[in-house]
């Protein structure tokens, strides 16, 4: 991020400026902090506007499923937007409002959706002055506000769209990968809750050497297969995960019977999203997706309700 460019305060001390940020779906099996995907169907919105006082004000989050803090320090949206603040040098501060569209602790990416609508609506605010690039120092300090840790395999996808490929260790450095046609998949959302935190403090702190070797290699033909648009390897693929999803699915009771019925279904593939509790099916077309979206979300023998959607690849991130 430039740290040199200045904003011109008298020009853009009006109106709000608002911005999406999308969800996405981390990890796809084997690439644990890694790989990540921005999705169509949920967002989260922010809306800001400057004003001359230094300092971020929440003025109201809605839509929260639970209750998310007003704190500006403690939530992923204001943390993001300030750091684009200081990073132009401008001393006033900014009015946010903040609309949910993706449920916390859903593993949808929502902490991050909302660290890239606050940073993306306060620099519009600013008049773009910053690139998404440049902004990604801004997402990932927001998104750590949530998790705990630096991982960048939600806030960049949700940030520039497509699938993005994050170094685990060096979450700034990543590329884009640009899928010109994605699969369509289920996307579903089971009613418990699983936070982030918790369910990355649950993992192994070691693991088998062949686990390892056998994730590495699955993610290496799943990048491959993304690029060739092989959805039938992509899907083989992120069931392959030997090292954290099979810790994870203990969190999920009716993880099983949803993947069951997902495969029942043909589903191409299917697997946890983020640290979840929602879980991602593939499809082979549209309507193929509807029928497993149908056979995730019967009634589960846990008695969880499962709620879900279609999605497609998400080619733009926020907007
Ligand atoms: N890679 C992160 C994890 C994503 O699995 O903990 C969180 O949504």
């Amino acid at each position: 991020m430039h740290q040199h460019r200045t904003f011109d305060s008298a020009v853009a001390l009006q109106g709000w400026f608002s911005a999406w940020g999308p969800a996405s779906i981390a990890n796809l099996g084997p690439g644990f902090d890694t790989l990540g995907l921005c999705v169509t169907g949920y967002a989260d919105k922010v809306a800001v506007r400057l004003k001359e006082e230094p300092g971020i004000v929440i003025t109201d989050i809605e839509n929260a499923a639970v209750p998310l803090s007003r704190n500006a320090e403690e939530n992923t949206a204001s943390v993001a937007a300030k750091v684009v603040l200081d990073a132009v040098k401008f001393t006033g501060g900014l009015e946010m409002i903040i609309t949910k569209g993706i449920p916390a602790g859903s593993g949808m990416g929502s902490s991050a959706a909302s660290a890239v609508a606050g940073a993306w609506a306060a620099n519009k605010a600013l008049g773009l002055p910053l690139s998404k690039h440049e902004l990604v120092r801004a997402v990932l300090e927001g998104e750590s506000i949530a998790s705990g840790s630096y991982h960048g395999d939600n806030v960049l996808p949700a940030l520039f769209g497509n699938l993005v490929l994050v170094s685990a260790k060096e979450p700034a450095r990543y590329r884009e990968i640009s899928i010109r046609k994605g699969p369509f998949m289920a996307l579903v959302q089971p009613e418990v809750q699983i936070l982030t935190k918790e369910a990355r403090a649950i993992l192994p702190k070691q693991v088998p050497l062949w686990d390892a070797v056998q994730n590495a290699s699955e993610l290496a033909f799943m990048l491959d297969a993304f690029q060739h648009g092989d959805w039938d390897m992509v899907g083989r693929c992120i069931m392959k995960d030997k090292l954290v999803e099979p810790v994870r699915a203990t969190l999920l009771p009716c993880y099983h019977e949803i993947k069951e019925a997902a495969l029942a279904e043909k589903a191409l593939g299917c697997a946890i999203s983020g640290s979840g509790p929602a879980m991602f099916a593939l499809a082979t077309d549209e309507i193929h997706a509807y029928r497993v979206l149908a056979a995730m979300t019967q009634p589960n023998r846990a008695g969880i309700r499962v709620t879900g959607k279609v999605v497609q690849v998400n080619t733009t991130g926020a907007e």
